[in-house]
């Protein structure tokens, strides 16, 4: 019998999501409440909250909320979590809404309805203070900063009944997981130790360590693609997951890996994110989050192990979900094999290291890349990709 952790908050899991009659019946429901559009984040956090994977939040955060995770991790009931999850309108809309009314929330894009929400609470916060607070700067060049500067005025809280998975199921199949799948994948694979390996990219070599080195102290690794957006110029997450599952199916031992994905945005706010990636993977039944350089960065906003550290900084009780740092990995041509800062001796000029911008540059210009980066299996996936356009 294999023991799992426990979901956050030491409870069951609890997913949000309405099924069979209850689902048919809130569905119809919804149809006659009034609408508010949400962004692409927002429906990352709704299908989130819908899948479990949010345990035991209920739905969008309070003013008092917002308040104590910027300002301390920790929602008004005490419960530890390190970046805000809200809704917003713009004053206009907000203002044609009272609080008690019931709405339906739907997808910007297409109108679909995905929950209905009972508001509790409109307030506006400081966003700027959010940023400091989350992203450690209020630079509107930084992804996340803009995406929470541009967000409307007025914050609209409340909880929710999700109708919808946001098409995530039908776009990716068997790949979108929920935290009751995984959980019982783990079971049926006799996991109790696992790591979860968070990644917006394609698998390579370096990524591909990482996960070994989880795989060798642990009883499997998920390997767990985000599925949401990300900025312009990354990859597409169908092409990302590809590649990943020729990676996988080529260099992996049968047994040893779970390939999902999960449907938030990326928010890039560094060590921040780490902690809700380690927070809601404990949801998901994973033991650890594999944490290398620049976990969930962007630019040069973040010390590349500052994510490592956060992991200090919290109470020890905060989540049962523990990191394992791993500091930068590269092949070096004198170990003649794949290695870390913490364990080659060698120099720089040694080490084979190749940025995002100059791989897609020798993708793009339909160079050779070398086999120490990449698998050829993955690059073939890449290289298709650039060469559609
Ligand atoms: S992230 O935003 O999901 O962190 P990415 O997909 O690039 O971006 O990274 C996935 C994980 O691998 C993160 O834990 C990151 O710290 C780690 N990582 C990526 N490249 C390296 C590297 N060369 N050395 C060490 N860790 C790395």
């Amino acid at each position: 019998m294999t023991r799992l952790v426990m979901p956050h908050g030491g409870g069951a899991l609890r997913p949000l999501m309405l099924e069979g009659e209850a689902a048919r019946a809130e569905r119809e429901r919804a149809a006659a409440l009034p609408t508010l559009a949400i962004s692409s984040r927002e429906r990352g956090d709704l299908v989130m909250l819908g899948i479990g994977g949010f345990t035991p939040l209920e739905g969008f955060m309070t003013r008092a909320d917002w308040e104590g995770v910027c300002d301390g991790y920790r929602t008004a009931a005490g419960l530890f979590w390190p970046i805000p999850i809200t809704l917003s309108a713009e004053p206009a809309r907000a203002a044609s809404i009272r609080v008690g009314d019931e709405i339906t929330l739907a997808d910007a894009a297409d109108g679909a309805p995905l929950a209905t929400m009972k508001v509790t609470e409109k307030y506006s916060i400081d966003r700027a203070r959010e940023c400091m607070s989350v992203f450690r700067t209020i630079d509107e060049k930084h992804p996340g900063v803009r995406m929470v500067m541009q967000q409307p005025g007025v914050n609209l809280a409340g909880p929710v009944k999700v109708l919808s998975d946001g098409g995530f199921g039908e776009r990716y199949g068997t790949l979108f997981m929920t935290p009751a799948q995984t959980r019982a994948e783990f079971q049926r694979l006799g996991w109790s130790l696992v790591a979860a390996f968070q990644t917006r990219n394609p698998m390579h070599r370096s990524h591909e360590y990482l996960a070994k080195v989880a795989i060798e102290v642990c009883d499997g690794v998920l390997v767990h693609s985000l599925l949401g957006n990300l900025k312009p110029g990354d990859i597409p997450a169908d092409v990302r997951t590809r590649a990943i599952s020729a990676l996988i199916e080529n260099y992996f031992r049968p047994g040893t890996v779970v390939q999902a994905g999960y449907p938030l945005d990326m928010r890039y706010a560094g060590p921040r994110e780490a902690l809700l990636h380690a927070l809601f993977r404990q949801n998901y039944g994973c033991s650890h989050l594999i944490v290398g350089r620049d976990h969930a960065g962007v630019g040069s906003y973040y010390g590349p192990f500052d994510a490592h550290r956060i992991f200090d900084e919290i109470p020890q009780d905060a989540l049962e979900t523990r990191p394992i740092r791993i500091g930068v990995t590269f092949w070096c041509y004198r170990c003649n094999g794949m290695s870390s800062d913490r364990t080659c001796p060698h120099g720089e000029a040694d080490r084979l290291q190749v940025s995002g911008t100059q791989l897609r540059k020798w993708l793009e210009e339909g160079r050779d890349v070398p086999g120490e980066f990449s698998r050829p299996e993955v690059l073939e996936i890449l290289r298709a990709h650039y060469a559609s356009g």
